[in-house]
């Protein structure tokens, strides 16, 4: 992961600050995943509903890339048994452990115990290095905790200037959770925000890059996704510089609970 600063966890091991999300990430996976790993992206996310998993492990196989230089994110289902998707993962990713794996999103009615149970299990036998939540409250992650002592390191969540929450970053500090931030470019629907615009001409920067680096600087862990090369390189050009700290608030008072995908579900 040579350039790309990392971050450590609350398990002490290390985490990139920065990945590519493959969510639709279909044309050419093993292509695309290939281009971005040669460019160095050191992290990927994936899930088992994404369909990209098969496509992502031949491009590391063929990449060269040593298993210790990338990192795996991948996800279990509400309604899976989680130790099995676990396994089921890693054969279609054709890996031995992941890095992190997820619950992608709470059961409808709970905090999914048993879930957190089956990655506990799976951690423990080196399945999955480190686990984690996407999708969730504050208190339904206190819900995991009292019941297994276990604390995700990661809480994957979609996040932007646009729309982010300060109960949740102080929540996550406090536990020394990570927030991974999903849908960081707003699925592309903010990028012409003129505010968000004028900052990004004042560093000489696209929107895209400004949304990243807000992420990097904050200490969230931005996953944008990109089919096309130019985006890939656009994105991951975004540690020689450094946004103001005056900036950053006015960034972060760009809040609207700005959701693509329809709501929050944490806020
Ligand atoms: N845990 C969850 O429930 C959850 C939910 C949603 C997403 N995610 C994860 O988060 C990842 C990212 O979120 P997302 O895919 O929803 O949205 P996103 O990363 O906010 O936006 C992706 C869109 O931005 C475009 N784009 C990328 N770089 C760009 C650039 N430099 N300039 C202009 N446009 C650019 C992409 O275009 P091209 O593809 O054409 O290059 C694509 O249309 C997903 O892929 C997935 O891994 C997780």
């Amino acid at each position: 992961m040579a350039g790309i600063p990392l971050l450590k966890l609350n398990t002490g091991n290390m985490m990139p600050v920065f990945g590519l999300g493959t969510w639709q990430l279909t044309r050419d996976t093993a292509g695309t995943v290939a281009y971005a790993l040669k460019l160095g992206y050191p992290m990927i996310d994936t899930s088992s509903d994404y369909g990209t998993q098969p496509g992502i492990g031949r491009a590391i196989k063929k990449s060269g890339v040593g298993r210790g230089s990338i990192y795996i994110v991948t996800k279990v289902e509400e309604t899976d048994d989680a130790y099995a998707r676990t396994k089921s993962n890693l054969r279609e990713l054709g890996l031995e452990y992941v890095d992190l794996m997820l619950i992608h999103r709470p059961p409808f009615t709970a905090a999914g115990q048993e879930l957190w149970d089956g990655l506990i299990q799976a951690k423990h036998e080196g399945l999955a290095r480190d686990i984690g939540v996407s999708n969730y409250s504050t208190g339904l992650i206190d819900e995991l905790i009292a019941a297994s002592d276990e604390v995700p390191v990661v809480n994957q969540i979609e996040w932007s200037p646009f729309g982010h929450s300060e109960e949740m970053e102080k929540y996550c500090d406090e536990k020394e959770i990570i927030i991974q931030a999903y849908s960081p470019l707003t699925r592309t629907n903010r990028l012409e925000d003129e505010r968000l615009v004028q900052i990004a001409k004042k560093y000489n920067r696209t929107s895209a890059q400004i949304l990243i680096r807000w992420n990097i600087q904050q200490g969230y862990v931005p996953i944008p996704k990109a089919n096309q090369r130019k985006h890939l390189e656009e994105d991951i050009d975004v540690f020689d510089f450094e946004i103001s700290k005056r900036d950053l608030i006015v960034l972060n008072g760009l809040n609207e609970r700005y959701s693509a995908l329809g709501s929050l579900p944490y806020a």
